[in-house]
């Protein structure tokens, strides 16, 4: 049977962005590539507006039989009055949640032509490629006990858990591993082992998984010194295996060294069942830009390598991924440029013109 991809746009740049892989879709499929059934579906505020739910249990459905969704962004200024509960935020965190998306994998890529736009230096930068693989299901954003209390002698405080079992911990080093195995062959496991007990047992648990991997250097880093590392001298790493919370931080810091919020992907990854079959959801690391929403200017690219990434992890179709990368950096070679991304003496152009000068290429 053919592969099953769940498209769901959002809101704000998201349906705008996620066009622009309709338009390399359509292409794959005039070359007769495409090998897969397309559904679209409800998320987010748009979802909220047809049927007052951020992933109404439609969507939920449509993403149990898909093989791979590809998500464009959730959230704007329409919503923001919402309680929590009901926010358009929710609608991913539902997949994530009831999918059992547990490894978010978010790579940092600085072609040439963009290493300019890092805040530094473009020697620094120019060629960077790696690839963070954040857990993300489990650890202190869900850990307990938690809450905000008041103790018998008066004294308020906030409190969370940082909790990981073992099964968490070498399911998603096992990923990180499989994945460092493909690339450099080096992995570096990120903690504070110095000064926590989940850190020392992290380091323990990723140690032992690594004994499978003897082709794999890994080494561990305290959080606080990879995090330096990044910002200083982030070409020495391949693969960086975190928790939920330091990957969240050192990925958004990893984002930032690049310069460039709209070229970059993300993939979210579950666990494969007994077939194999494992959900996935890809995204661009971006929100739904509500401030530019709307006026055709957003750039494309992260959705585009989003989809790029769901070809080559979900689809094993690597050649049409590195077909979809390659024609990307030819674009940015050839001196078209989003307004996020210009440089003097590039072309500004919007979105549409992008796509199709990567879908030309
Ligand atoms: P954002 O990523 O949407 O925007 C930050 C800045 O980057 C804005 O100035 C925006 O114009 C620019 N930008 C983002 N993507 C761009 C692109 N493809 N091309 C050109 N410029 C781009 O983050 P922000 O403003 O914090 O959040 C806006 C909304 O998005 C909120 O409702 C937030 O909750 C939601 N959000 C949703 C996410 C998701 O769906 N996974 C992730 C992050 C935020
Ligand atoms: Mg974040």
């Amino acid at each position: 049977a053919n592969k099953k991809l769940l498209v769901l746009p959002g809101d704000g740049i998201g349906p705008e962005v996620v066009r622009e892989v309709r338009r390399v879709i359509d292409w794959m499929d005039r070359r007769r590539s495409v090998t897969f059934d397309i559904e679209e579906g409800l998320v987010g505020g748009a979802a909220i507006d047809a049927l007052g739910h951020p992933c109404p249990d439609r969507t939920m459905q449509q993403a149990e039989r898909a093989d791979a969704i590809l998500f464009g962004s959730v959230g704007g200024p329409k919503w923001d009055s919402l309680p929590f509960e009901g926010r358009p935020e929710l609608g991913i965190l539902r997949l994530r949640k009831e999918l059992g998306l547990f490894a978010n994998l978010r790579p940092a890529i600085v072609w040439s032509p963009l290493a300019q736009a890092s805040s530094l230096k473009a020697e620094l930068v120019d060629g960077l490629d790696l690839m963070i693989v954040r857990e993300s299901t489990g650890g202190i954003y869900f850990g307990e006990p938690r809450g905000i209390e008041t103790l018998p002698d008066g004294t308020r405080r906030g409190f969370d858990t940082e909790s990981y079992t073992e099964e968490e911990i070498t399911r998603v080093a096992r990923l990180a591993f499989e994945l460092a195995s493909k690339r450099s062959g080096r992995l570096t496991s990120v903690e504070k082992a110095n000064v926590m007990q989940s850190g020392r047992f992290w380091r323990e648990i990723v140690t032992r998984v690594g004994a499978e991997f003897p082709g794999v250097e890994l080494s561990h880093m305290y959080a606080d010194n990879c995090a330096m590392q990044l910002a200083s001298r982030p070409k020495q790493f391949d693969v960086i295996l975190a928790s939920n919370l330091f990957g969240d931080l050192l990925s958004d810091l990893a984002a930032a060294v690049t310069g460039s919020l709209g070229m970059l992907p993300s993939a979210t990854l579950g666990a494969p069942d007994s077939s194999g079959r494992r959900h996935a959801l890809y995204e661009p690391i971006h929100g739904s830009a509500p401030d530019i929403a709307g006026k055709g200017i957003a750039n494309p690219c992260a959705q585009i390598l989003s989809f790029a990434m769901l070809l080559r992890w979900s689809f094993d179709m690597e050649e049409d991924a590195v077909l979809i990368e390659g024609a990307v950096e030819k674009v940015l070679t050839g001196g078209l440029r989003t307004a996020d991304i210009m440089v003097p003496g590039a072309a500004r152009v919007g979105t549409s013109i992008m796509g199709e000068a990567v879908v030309r290429e």
